[in-house]
């Protein structure tokens, strides 16, 4: 007999928002959350902090192939109940969030044998159910049978201005010219692989939330998907 507990996959593009809504839902729900994207940067620092990735993206893809193996990249939860990413028992979660790892991140996930062994981790973190899980291919291609799949976009722009706010409170010098232009540049790379490419799952449905509060968006959820399968979020007390 089933828990009754299902599969929330999140996907879309960069800065939609995904982790934040995912980390609600999750919350609400009593569900664990998953951040497949973490598990791609964290290889991409690793790949870069031992030279296997250069600055410009040219990799040296054999060593990596065979350290894969023997990393240990885990998520623990701090006492506010965030998750920080582990890799071999350091917490690297500042370290994976930089504009450096952000510019290399699509090159290394690109890979077919990081693709496989991310998703082998995924697969592992989702077999009781009960997991919200946000990226760029898990509803198309980690957990295509996947009860509910949300395919999340807002305009580049607004996209970038989030992005643009959020690197400046890390004290960031960015622009806001030069944050879309990443932002662009990472997209058209992830949609445009060859190996399960950033793409809306068919049975997905679409969220744009170029002009929607995060209230909103769970109002929408709890309106127009959740009852399906006779589960509520409840937004957090303000
Ligand atoms: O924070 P943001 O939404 O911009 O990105 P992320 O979720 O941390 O993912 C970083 C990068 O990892 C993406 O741009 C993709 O290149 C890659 N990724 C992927 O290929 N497949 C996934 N399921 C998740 C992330």
């Amino acid at each position: 007999m089933g828990s009754g507990k299902i599969i929330i996959a999140i996907d879309g593009y960069s800065s939609t928002g995904k982790s934040s809504f995912a980390k609600l839902v999750a919350k609400g729900l009593g569900y664990i959350y998953a951040d497949s994207g973490a598990l791609y940067r964290a290889i991409t620092y690793f790949a870069y902090n031992n030279g296997f990735i250069d600055d410009r993206g040219a990799i040296d893809e054999e060593p990596l192939k065979k350290l894969l193996k023997i990393i240990k990249i885990s998520f623990r939860n701090d006492r506010g109940g965030n998750s920080r990413t582990f890799l071999n028992g350091d917490d690297i979660e500042a370290g994976i969030r930089t504009s450096q790892v952000s510019g290399l991140v699509s090159k290394i996930a690109e890979l077919g044998f990081v693709r496989e062994h991310v998703n082998a981790i995924l697969k592992q973190m989702a077999i009781d159910k009960g997991i919200v899980m946000d990226g760029r291919d898990i509803g198309t291609a980690v957990f295509p049978n996947a009860e509910l799949k949300i395919f999340m976009t807002a305009t580049p722009e607004v996209r970038a201005q989030r992005r643009f706010l959020e690197l400046q409170a890390k004290g960031s010098k960015d622009t806001y010219e030069k944050v879309l232009e990443d932002l662009k540049k990472r997209d058209y790379i992830d949609e445009h692989r060859e190996i399960d490419p950033l793409r809306r799952a068919k049975d997905a449905i679409e969220l744009d939330n170029t002009f929607m509060t995060m209230e909103e968006e769970i109002e929408w959820l709890n309106k127009i998907l959740l009852p399906n399968f006779n589960l509520e979020v409840e937004l957090p007390k303000q």
